[in-house]
Protein backbone atom coordinates (compact mmCIF):
# COMPACT_ATOMS: atom_id res chain seq x y z
CA UNK A 1 0.00 0.00 0.00
CA UNK A 2 2.98 2.43 1.09
CA UNK A 3 5.01 1.75 -2.15
CA UNK A 4 1.53 2.29 -4.07
CA UNK A 5 1.07 5.67 -2.60
CA UNK A 6 4.72 6.57 -3.18
CA UNK A 7 4.72 5.47 -6.81
CA UNK A 8 1.72 7.80 -7.13
CA UNK A 9 3.33 10.26 -5.79
CA UNK A 10 5.86 10.67 -7.63
CA UNK A 11 4.28 10.32 -10.78
CA UNK A 12 1.78 13.54 -10.20
CA UNK A 13 5.33 15.67 -9.11
CA UNK A 14 6.93 14.23 -11.82
CA UNK A 15 4.08 15.58 -14.03
CA UNK A 16 3.64 19.42 -12.21
CA UNK A 17 6.99 19.71 -12.91
CA UNK A 18 6.54 19.33 -16.81
CA UNK A 19 3.16 21.28 -16.52
CA UNK A 20 4.85 24.35 -14.53
CA UNK A 21 8.56 24.38 -16.31
CA UNK A 22 7.93 24.61 -20.14
CA UNK A 23 11.40 25.21 -21.29
CA UNK A 24 11.47 28.57 -22.43
CA UNK A 25 13.48 27.66 -25.51
CA UNK A 26 11.56 25.40 -26.74
CA UNK A 27 7.95 27.06 -25.94
CA UNK A 28 5.23 24.48 -25.42
CA UNK A 29 2.48 26.71 -27.26
CA UNK A 30 0.02 24.24 -29.18
CA UNK A 31 0.65 24.61 -33.10
CA UNK A 32 -2.49 27.01 -35.04
CA UNK A 33 -2.51 29.04 -31.58
CA UNK A 34 -0.48 31.73 -33.15
CA UNK A 35 -2.11 30.87 -36.78
CA UNK A 36 -5.44 31.32 -35.77
CA UNK A 37 -4.55 35.05 -34.67
CA UNK A 38 -4.54 35.06 -31.40
CA UNK A 39 -2.54 37.81 -29.90
CA UNK A 40 -0.11 35.08 -27.90
CA UNK A 41 2.10 38.16 -26.34
CA UNK A 42 4.82 35.63 -24.77
CA UNK A 43 5.45 34.46 -28.26
CA UNK A 44 5.37 37.62 -30.23
CA UNK A 45 8.80 39.06 -31.21
CA UNK A 46 7.57 42.24 -31.58
CA UNK A 47 6.13 42.25 -28.30
CA UNK A 48 9.17 40.86 -26.74
CA UNK A 49 11.57 43.59 -28.23
CA UNK A 50 8.91 46.51 -28.20
CA UNK A 51 10.90 48.37 -25.62
CA UNK A 52 14.26 47.75 -27.71
CA UNK A 53 14.11 47.71 -31.59
CA UNK A 54 11.48 46.70 -34.36
CA UNK A 55 11.05 43.63 -35.58
CA UNK A 56 10.82 43.60 -39.69
CA UNK A 57 10.46 41.01 -42.26
CA UNK A 58 10.58 41.35 -46.03
CA UNK A 59 7.51 40.81 -47.30
CA UNK A 60 6.61 38.84 -51.25
CA UNK A 61 4.02 39.60 -53.58
CA UNK A 62 1.58 36.76 -52.57
CA UNK A 63 1.93 37.88 -48.65
CA UNK A 64 1.31 41.39 -50.00
CA UNK A 65 -1.80 40.52 -51.76
CA UNK A 66 -2.85 38.32 -48.66
CA UNK A 67 -2.93 35.28 -50.92
CA UNK A 68 -0.46 33.26 -48.66
CA UNK A 69 -3.27 32.20 -45.61
CA UNK A 70 -1.05 31.34 -42.72
CA UNK A 71 1.66 34.04 -43.76
CA UNK A 72 -1.60 36.12 -43.23
CA UNK A 73 -1.77 35.33 -39.84
CA UNK A 74 1.40 35.23 -38.45
CA UNK A 75 3.06 38.70 -40.20
CA UNK A 76 1.17 41.09 -37.74
CA UNK A 77 1.49 38.89 -34.81
CA UNK A 78 5.18 38.61 -35.23
CA UNK A 79 6.06 41.94 -36.83
CA UNK A 80 5.88 45.63 -36.42
CA UNK A 81 7.86 46.48 -39.75
CA UNK A 82 7.76 45.17 -43.40
CA UNK A 83 10.05 45.32 -46.10
CA UNK A 84 9.31 45.12 -49.92
CA UNK A 85 11.56 42.04 -51.08
CA UNK A 86 11.19 43.17 -54.57
CA UNK A 87 7.95 45.03 -55.60
CA UNK A 88 9.53 48.48 -55.08
CA UNK A 89 12.74 47.57 -57.32
CA UNK A 90 12.94 49.29 -60.14
CA UNK A 91 12.75 46.33 -62.73
CA UNK A 92 8.60 46.09 -61.34
CA UNK A 93 7.66 49.71 -60.68
CA UNK A 94 8.95 51.07 -63.23
CA UNK A 95 9.27 49.08 -66.29
CA UNK A 96 9.61 52.08 -68.95
CA UNK A 97 10.22 55.53 -69.71
CA UNK A 98 7.54 57.09 -67.60
CA UNK A 99 5.84 54.18 -67.25
CA UNK A 100 5.24 53.17 -63.68
CA UNK A 101 3.55 50.09 -62.19
CA UNK A 102 2.39 50.84 -58.90
CA UNK A 103 -0.16 48.52 -58.20
CA UNK A 104 1.96 46.07 -55.43
CA UNK A 105 3.54 48.91 -53.89
CA UNK A 106 0.07 50.61 -53.18
CA UNK A 107 -0.43 47.39 -51.67
CA UNK A 108 2.08 47.38 -49.47
CA UNK A 109 1.70 50.03 -48.08
CA UNK A 110 -2.09 49.72 -47.40
CA UNK A 111 -0.81 47.39 -45.84
CA UNK A 112 1.55 47.95 -43.79
CA UNK A 113 -0.95 51.16 -42.75
CA UNK A 114 -3.49 49.10 -41.82
CA UNK A 115 -1.51 47.09 -39.53
CA UNK A 116 0.50 50.24 -37.81
CA UNK A 117 3.35 49.24 -39.03
CA UNK A 118 6.82 50.85 -39.93
CA UNK A 119 7.24 50.69 -43.49
CA UNK A 120 10.52 50.22 -45.46
CA UNK A 121 10.62 50.87 -49.15
CA UNK A 122 13.84 49.20 -50.78
CA UNK A 123 15.46 50.53 -53.09
CA UNK A 124 15.46 53.76 -55.35
CA UNK A 125 18.89 53.36 -56.90
CA UNK A 126 20.75 50.19 -57.28
CA UNK A 127 22.57 48.60 -60.03
CA UNK A 128 21.29 45.09 -59.71
CA UNK A 129 17.07 44.59 -60.94
CA UNK A 130 16.94 47.68 -63.01
CA UNK A 131 14.34 47.56 -65.95
CA UNK A 132 15.54 46.71 -69.67
CA UNK A 133 15.54 50.42 -70.55
CA UNK A 134 18.02 51.54 -68.15
CA UNK A 135 20.45 49.18 -69.03
CA UNK A 136 20.41 50.34 -72.40
CA UNK A 137 20.49 54.18 -71.85
CA UNK A 138 24.20 55.41 -73.11
CA UNK A 139 24.31 58.56 -72.12
CA UNK A 140 24.84 60.83 -68.68
CA UNK A 141 22.09 63.12 -69.35
CA UNK A 142 19.28 60.18 -70.09
CA UNK A 143 20.53 58.11 -66.99
CA UNK A 144 20.26 61.45 -64.70
CA UNK A 145 17.08 62.02 -66.23
CA UNK A 146 15.94 58.99 -65.05
CA UNK A 147 17.59 58.84 -61.79
CA UNK A 148 15.52 62.44 -60.93
CA UNK A 149 11.87 61.03 -62.52
CA UNK A 150 12.57 57.66 -60.98
CA UNK A 151 13.02 59.17 -57.39
CA UNK A 152 10.77 62.54 -57.29
CA UNK A 153 8.14 59.55 -58.63
CA UNK A 154 8.59 56.80 -56.44
CA UNK A 155 9.22 58.64 -53.26
CA UNK A 156 7.04 61.39 -53.69
CA UNK A 157 4.14 59.46 -53.92
CA UNK A 158 5.01 57.49 -50.86
CA UNK A 159 5.95 60.50 -49.20
CA UNK A 160 4.85 60.42 -45.66
CA UNK A 161 3.82 56.76 -46.45
CA UNK A 162 6.86 54.48 -45.83
CA UNK A 163 8.83 55.50 -43.15
CA UNK A 164 12.47 54.89 -44.36
CA UNK A 165 13.93 54.32 -47.83
CA UNK A 166 17.20 52.52 -48.76
CA UNK A 167 18.09 55.32 -50.98
CA UNK A 168 21.14 53.57 -52.38
CA UNK A 169 21.72 49.88 -52.38
CA UNK A 170 25.07 47.74 -52.77
CA UNK A 171 27.24 50.86 -54.12
CA UNK A 172 30.33 49.27 -52.15
CA UNK A 173 32.85 46.79 -53.57
CA UNK A 174 34.46 44.13 -50.54
CA UNK A 175 37.27 46.31 -50.19
CA UNK A 176 35.57 49.44 -49.97
CA UNK A 177 36.12 51.12 -53.01
CA UNK A 178 32.91 51.87 -55.37
CA UNK A 179 31.11 49.28 -57.35
CA UNK A 180 31.31 49.66 -61.23
CA UNK A 181 28.30 50.51 -62.16
CA UNK A 182 26.02 52.07 -64.71
CA UNK A 183 25.53 54.78 -62.38
CA UNK A 184 29.37 55.00 -61.69
CA UNK A 185 30.52 54.88 -65.13
CA UNK A 186 27.82 57.72 -66.56
CA UNK A 187 27.53 59.54 -63.31
CA UNK A 188 30.80 59.54 -61.08
CA UNK A 189 30.43 59.08 -57.85
CA UNK A 190 28.45 62.15 -57.58
CA UNK A 191 25.44 59.94 -58.13
CA UNK A 192 25.07 58.96 -54.08
CA UNK A 193 25.07 62.42 -53.11
CA UNK A 194 22.48 62.71 -55.99
CA UNK A 195 19.89 60.23 -55.19
CA UNK A 196 20.40 60.74 -51.17
CA UNK A 197 19.38 64.73 -52.01
CA UNK A 198 16.58 63.69 -54.47
CA UNK A 199 15.13 61.41 -51.82
CA UNK A 200 15.27 64.13 -49.26
CA UNK A 201 13.75 66.50 -51.22
CA UNK A 202 11.08 64.06 -52.29
CA UNK A 203 10.12 62.71 -48.68
CA UNK A 204 11.15 65.28 -46.40
CA UNK A 205 10.01 63.55 -43.60
CA UNK A 206 11.28 59.83 -44.66
CA UNK A 207 14.38 58.30 -42.82
CA UNK A 208 17.14 57.86 -45.65
CA UNK A 209 19.23 54.99 -45.69
CA UNK A 210 22.42 53.81 -47.02
CA UNK A 211 21.91 49.74 -47.35
CA UNK A 212 25.09 47.44 -48.36
CA UNK A 213 25.81 43.47 -47.52
CA UNK A 214 29.42 42.81 -45.56
CA UNK A 215 29.66 45.96 -44.70
CA UNK A 216 30.37 44.76 -40.97
CA UNK A 217 33.93 43.47 -42.59
CA UNK A 218 36.80 45.73 -41.52
CA UNK A 219 37.53 46.79 -45.29
CA UNK A 220 34.03 47.25 -46.95
CA UNK A 221 33.29 49.28 -43.29
CA UNK A 222 35.96 51.75 -43.62
CA UNK A 223 34.61 52.02 -47.41
CA UNK A 224 30.88 52.57 -45.90
CA UNK A 225 32.54 55.30 -42.85
CA UNK A 226 34.41 56.54 -45.97
CA UNK A 227 31.15 57.40 -48.23
CA UNK A 228 28.79 58.26 -44.96
CA UNK A 229 31.43 61.00 -44.16
CA UNK A 230 31.64 62.66 -47.44
CA UNK A 231 27.86 62.47 -47.87
CA UNK A 232 27.62 64.22 -44.27
CA UNK A 233 30.63 66.84 -44.86
CA UNK A 234 28.61 67.81 -48.50
CA UNK A 235 25.67 68.78 -45.75
CA UNK A 236 23.76 65.83 -47.39
CA UNK A 237 21.03 64.44 -45.26
CA UNK A 238 21.49 60.65 -44.44
CA UNK A 239 20.21 59.04 -41.43
CA UNK A 240 20.80 55.69 -41.16
CA UNK A 241 23.10 52.60 -42.13
CA UNK A 242 21.63 49.34 -42.79
CA UNK A 243 24.02 46.13 -42.55
CA UNK A 244 22.20 43.69 -44.41
CA UNK A 245 22.77 40.35 -42.19
CA UNK A 246 23.03 37.66 -44.90
CA UNK A 247 25.63 35.08 -43.23
CA UNK A 248 25.76 31.75 -41.70
CA UNK A 249 25.79 29.22 -39.23
CA UNK A 250 29.24 28.95 -39.81
CA UNK A 251 28.92 32.72 -37.55
CA UNK A 252 29.59 35.45 -38.87
CA UNK A 253 32.00 37.54 -36.31
CA UNK A 254 30.33 39.05 -33.56
CA UNK A 255 33.13 41.38 -32.66
CA UNK A 256 32.92 42.49 -36.71
CA UNK A 257 29.59 43.43 -36.10
CA UNK A 258 29.94 44.90 -32.64
CA UNK A 259 32.73 47.07 -33.98
CA UNK A 260 29.86 48.03 -36.57
CA UNK A 261 27.05 49.35 -34.59
CA UNK A 262 29.56 51.49 -32.59
CA UNK A 263 31.20 52.79 -35.66
CA UNK A 264 28.55 53.81 -37.78
CA UNK A 265 26.58 55.29 -34.58
CA UNK A 266 29.22 56.96 -33.67
CA UNK A 267 28.89 59.37 -37.38
CA UNK A 268 25.74 60.15 -35.80
CA UNK A 269 23.42 57.71 -37.78
CA UNK A 270 20.77 55.10 -37.13
CA UNK A 271 21.92 51.63 -37.29
CA UNK A 272 19.69 48.68 -38.52
CA UNK A 273 20.17 44.81 -39.37
CA UNK A 274 18.19 45.08 -42.77
CA UNK A 275 17.93 41.54 -44.07
CA UNK A 276 18.98 39.26 -41.75
CA UNK A 277 18.91 35.51 -42.28
CA UNK A 278 21.72 32.58 -41.64
CA UNK A 279 22.66 30.05 -44.19
CA UNK A 280 22.69 26.46 -42.78
CA UNK A 281 24.01 25.48 -46.79
CA UNK A 282 27.75 24.60 -47.62
CA UNK A 283 28.55 27.17 -50.18
CA UNK A 284 30.36 26.37 -53.42
CA UNK A 285 32.78 28.86 -52.77
CA UNK A 286 33.74 26.96 -49.63
CA UNK A 287 35.00 24.10 -52.26
CA UNK A 288 38.67 24.31 -52.46
CA UNK A 289 39.55 23.95 -56.09
CA UNK A 290 35.93 24.27 -57.52
CA UNK A 291 34.64 26.01 -60.31
CA UNK A 292 32.27 28.32 -58.96
CA UNK A 293 30.70 28.11 -62.11
CA UNK A 294 29.94 24.61 -62.01
CA UNK A 295 26.33 23.84 -61.97
CA UNK A 296 25.59 22.25 -58.87
CA UNK A 297 21.69 22.30 -59.43
CA UNK A 298 20.88 18.89 -57.76
CA UNK A 299 23.42 18.00 -56.48
CA UNK A 300 23.80 16.26 -53.40
CA UNK A 301 26.21 16.94 -51.82
CA UNK A 302 25.27 20.65 -52.07
CA UNK A 303 21.87 20.04 -51.02
CA UNK A 304 22.73 17.84 -47.98
CA UNK A 305 19.30 18.37 -45.62
CA UNK A 306 16.21 18.00 -48.37
CA UNK A 307 14.32 16.67 -45.63
CA UNK A 308 15.02 17.90 -42.42
CA UNK A 309 17.74 19.68 -40.61
CA UNK A 310 19.46 17.66 -38.24
CA UNK A 311 19.30 18.32 -34.91
CA UNK A 312 22.83 19.39 -34.32
CA UNK A 313 22.83 22.13 -36.94
CA UNK A 314 18.94 23.07 -35.52
CA UNK A 315 21.20 23.69 -32.41
CA UNK A 316 23.74 25.67 -33.90
CA UNK A 317 21.42 27.88 -35.38
CA UNK A 318 19.97 28.78 -32.29
CA UNK A 319 22.75 29.67 -30.79
CA UNK A 320 24.31 31.54 -33.43
CA UNK A 321 20.75 33.85 -33.31
CA UNK A 322 20.88 33.71 -29.64
CA UNK A 323 24.41 35.49 -29.53
CA UNK A 324 23.82 37.71 -32.41
CA UNK A 325 20.56 39.13 -30.31
CA UNK A 326 22.57 39.44 -27.49
CA UNK A 327 24.59 41.81 -28.91
CA UNK A 328 21.25 43.32 -30.78
CA UNK A 329 20.29 44.09 -27.23
CA UNK A 330 23.50 45.53 -25.41
CA UNK A 331 23.05 48.13 -28.65
CA UNK A 332 19.54 49.03 -28.23
CA UNK A 333 19.70 52.12 -27.93
CA UNK A 334 21.89 52.37 -31.18
CA UNK A 335 19.74 50.41 -33.17
CA UNK A 336 16.42 51.18 -34.75
CA UNK A 337 15.31 47.80 -36.74
CA UNK A 338 16.23 43.96 -37.16
CA UNK A 339 14.36 42.60 -40.49
CA UNK A 340 14.13 39.35 -41.70
CA UNK A 341 14.94 38.19 -45.17
CA UNK A 342 11.40 36.99 -45.09
CA UNK A 343 9.18 34.77 -43.17
CA UNK A 344 9.87 31.28 -43.17
CA UNK A 345 12.06 28.93 -44.21
CA UNK A 346 10.37 28.09 -47.92
CA UNK A 347 9.77 31.61 -48.73
CA UNK A 348 13.59 32.60 -48.27
CA UNK A 349 15.71 33.43 -51.18
CA UNK A 350 18.33 30.97 -49.88
CA UNK A 351 16.80 28.30 -51.33
CA UNK A 352 18.02 29.08 -54.81
CA UNK A 353 20.77 31.23 -54.48
CA UNK A 354 23.84 30.37 -55.34
CA UNK A 355 22.65 27.04 -56.61
CA UNK A 356 18.81 26.65 -57.19
CA UNK A 357 15.98 24.06 -56.01
CA UNK A 358 18.30 23.58 -52.52
CA UNK A 359 16.25 23.33 -49.17
CA UNK A 360 18.52 25.95 -46.71
CA UNK A 361 16.57 26.45 -43.02
CA UNK A 362 17.75 30.46 -42.42
CA UNK A 363 15.01 32.08 -40.30
CA UNK A 364 13.31 31.61 -37.44
CA UNK A 365 9.99 30.14 -38.81
CA UNK A 366 9.83 27.07 -40.48
CA UNK A 367 8.03 25.56 -43.88
CA UNK A 368 5.10 25.37 -41.59
CA UNK A 369 5.19 28.55 -40.09
CA UNK A 370 5.90 26.94 -36.61
CA UNK A 371 8.63 28.50 -34.41
CA UNK A 372 12.04 27.04 -34.58
CA UNK A 373 14.25 26.22 -31.72
CA UNK A 374 16.02 29.50 -32.84
CA UNK A 375 12.77 31.44 -32.23
CA UNK A 376 12.65 30.28 -28.42
CA UNK A 377 16.62 30.92 -27.54
CA UNK A 378 15.30 34.63 -29.18
CA UNK A 379 12.56 34.94 -27.30
CA UNK A 380 14.13 33.23 -24.04
CA UNK A 381 16.80 36.28 -23.96
CA UNK A 382 13.74 38.37 -23.16
CA UNK A 383 12.23 36.03 -20.68
CA UNK A 384 15.61 36.50 -18.49
CA UNK A 385 16.33 40.63 -18.33
O1 LIG B 1 8.92 37.35 -60.67
C1 LIG B 1 9.60 36.39 -61.50
C2 LIG B 1 8.66 35.37 -62.02
O2 LIG B 1 7.72 36.01 -62.87
C3 LIG B 1 9.45 34.29 -62.77
O3 LIG B 1 8.58 33.29 -63.16
C4 LIG B 1 10.54 33.72 -61.89
C5 LIG B 1 11.41 32.72 -62.63
O4 LIG B 1 12.66 32.55 -62.00
O5 LIG B 1 11.36 34.75 -61.44
C6 LIG B 1 10.68 35.74 -60.68
O6 LIG B 1 11.58 36.70 -60.31
C7 LIG B 1 12.47 36.39 -59.24
C8 LIG B 1 12.28 37.41 -58.15
O7 LIG B 1 13.23 37.21 -57.16
C9 LIG B 1 10.86 37.34 -57.53
O8 LIG B 1 10.67 36.10 -56.92
C10 LIG B 1 13.88 36.44 -59.78
O9 LIG B 1 14.10 35.37 -60.70
C11 LIG B 1 14.87 36.35 -58.64
O10 LIG B 1 16.19 36.58 -59.14
C12 LIG B 1 14.56 37.40 -57.61
O11 LIG B 1 15.45 37.25 -56.55
C13 LIG B 1 15.48 38.30 -55.62
C14 LIG B 1 16.88 38.92 -55.58
O12 LIG B 1 16.94 39.92 -54.59
C15 LIG B 1 17.27 39.52 -56.92
O13 LIG B 1 18.49 40.06 -56.89
C16 LIG B 1 15.13 37.75 -54.26
O14 LIG B 1 13.77 37.31 -54.25
C17 LIG B 1 15.34 38.82 -53.18
O15 LIG B 1 15.20 38.23 -51.91
C18 LIG B 1 16.75 39.39 -53.30
O16 LIG B 1 16.89 40.41 -52.35
C19 LIG B 1 18.18 41.04 -52.28
C20 LIG B 1 17.95 42.45 -51.80
O17 LIG B 1 17.03 43.10 -52.65
C21 LIG B 1 19.27 43.24 -51.74
N1 LIG B 1 20.22 42.52 -50.91
C22 LIG B 1 20.46 41.14 -51.28
C23 LIG B 1 19.15 40.38 -51.29
C24 LIG B 1 19.38 38.92 -51.56
O18 LIG B 1 19.89 38.73 -52.86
Amino acid sequence: MKFLFGTILVIIITAASFLEKPNPAFPLIPDGVKLNGAAVNDSSLKEAYRNDFLIGTALNASQIEGKDENAARLIPVQFNSITAENIMKCEVIQPGWNKYNFDLADKFVEYGQKHKMFIVGHTLIWHSQLSPFVKNIRNSDSLLLFMTNHINTVAGRYAGKVNSWDVVNEALNEDGSLRNSIFLEKLGEGYIRMAFELAAKAAPNTELYYNDYNIEQPAKRAGAIALIKKLKEAGVRIDGVGIQGHWSIQGPSLKDIENSIQEYSALGLKVSFTELDLTCLPNPWDLKGSDVNQNFEGSALMNPYPHGLPDSLQVKLAKCYEDLFKIFIKYKDKIERITFWGVNDGQSWLNNWPIKGRTNYPLLFDRNFKQKPAFGKVMALKDKQ
